[in-house]
């Protein structure tokens, strides 16, 4: 082995021992878990946390001197200050937490209606999650602001030429994913921030899909905004990170009114908390942000790279198996793909590919996969989607693969 294979050497059978879920059997048949791109697993280590939370120091933080909500109040901030190690944030309080990337999105954006003005451009991709399109309608709507759409080729890449000529004086906001949910397309983020600030426009980066497989540098990336949630990356649901530049965090009002977001109340005149508390109004996710720290905790420890390399592996072993597959075809063939693939065959119905693989104990997602603006340029109603993560293996793929032509010979 060379030394760099051996770095990348990776023990997925012990992986797969972490995560209890992996032991179930769905009709009858030992569950192949690939819908991770909706939801991840938990491993043990997380579900050890959550559990330590509720039997030992469950409290309100922020509020209390006694020593339960001290205790839950250090834990929490701690793993604010992992979530700002992990993406290299230059300051703790530019990490707030949200209950996922749909409230970072909103929250920006209800910010930005007191920003921008009627006529101003505001730019997304073609290749959005309906979460960081359709708040940017809203302020659209709200503001005059004008909406432009950077257009996606076949092979399922934004065209970047075009994202040039939509840039002007008048943008002010550019919203990216770093990676499609739909296809897994891997976006040139770091150009698109690049070329955008040129022109003095705020970017906002939707890392939701890239976050549980590229590690996210927000001072490299000179981002101005970045969204992720925890249930993407081992976490639990309802929790997620919104970085925001301290410059933009200052800049934008609160997002929610209430208690822990103010300095002062008076019924004349009420002060705002300073960052990050201005936007955390209101008894947070305690237990789901301490548990979000031990989910970064966890994929650290096994490493992103090794985390990436392998379920590349995975990726190329299953694109190849189901190109055999006749009729087969698959949408988004970027050179730049985390492990997804969206797939549909001779014009099945995908819903009916799917409820046959379940039947098989096969989880995969079907359907527009929140992204409808990419399913009508394909001419589509819908894909399966089979998305990896580094607790699947290769054995699954071909658990999968003969069920997908099982599910293709019962629908011909
Ligand atoms: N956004 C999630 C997905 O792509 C739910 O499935």
């Amino acid at each position: 082995m060379s030394t760099a294979t051996e770095a990348l050497a990776y023990n997925v059978e012990k992986t797969r021992k972490d995560f209890p879920i992996l032991k179930r059997e769905i009709n009858g048949y030992p569950l192949v878990y690939f819908d991770n791109a909706a939801t991840s697993q938990t491993p043990q280590q997380v579900i050890d946390v959550i559990v330590d939370y509720y039997s030992n120091y469950n409290a309100n933080i922020h509020r209390g001197v006694h020593a339960l909500s001290q205790e839950a109040t250090d834990k929490y901030e701690q793993a604010r200050k992992k979530i700002q190690e992990h993406f290299n944030a230059k300051k703790t309080h530019e990490i707030i937490f949200t209950s996922g990337t749909t409230h970072g999105i909103n929250l920006v954006a209800n910010g930005f209606a007191s920003l921008l003005h009627k006529g101003d451009e505001i730019i997304v991709s073609a290749l959005e999650h309906h979460s960081n399109i359709v708040p940017w309608q809203i302020l659209a709507e709200k503001t005059g602001a004008v909406l432009k759409v950077i257009p996606m080729n076949q092979e399922g890449e934004l065209i970047y030429p075009a994202f040039e000529e939509l840039l002007s004086e008048k943008t002010k906001l550019v919203f990216v994913n770093h990676v499609s949910n739909a296809l897994g397309t891997v976006n040139p983020i770091k150009k698109i921030i690049d070329k955008a600030h040129q022109y003095d426009a705020a970017v906002l980066v939707d890392g939701a899909q890239a976050a549980p497989h590229i590690k996210a540098d927000v001072q490299a990336l000179d981002v101005d905004f970045y969204v992720v949630s925890a249930h993407k990356m081992c976490g639990p649901t309802g929790v997620g990170m919104l970085y925001g530049k301290e410059e933009w965090l200052t800049k934008l009002p609160p997002y929610q009114g209430g208690g822990e977001m103010i300095a002062t109340v008076t019924f004349e005149k009420t002060t705002y908390a300073d960052l990050p508390h201005k936007f955390e109004a209101g008894t947070p996710n305690i237990c789901g942000g301490i548990a979000f720290g031990a989910a970064l905790d966890y994929i650290n420890t096994i490493g992103i790279e090794k985390i990436a390399a392998y379920e590349e592996e995975l990726l190329h072993y299953a694109t190849k198996k189901l190109l055999e597959i006749d009729g087969m075809e698959i949408y988004g063939v970027s050179k730049e793909k985390t492990a997804v693939i969206s797939f549909n065959i001779n014009g099945m119905h995908p819903y009916d590919i799917g409820t046959i693989l379940d039947k098989l104990g096969i989880a995969v997602r079907t359907g527009h996969h929140c992204a409808q603006p990419i399913m009508d340029f394909y001419k589509i109603p819908g894909t399966v989607r089979a998305s990896f993560s580094f607790y699947n293996t290769k054995e699954e793929i071909d658990v999968f693969i003969k069920a997908v032509v099982k599910a293709k010979t019962m629908l011909t």
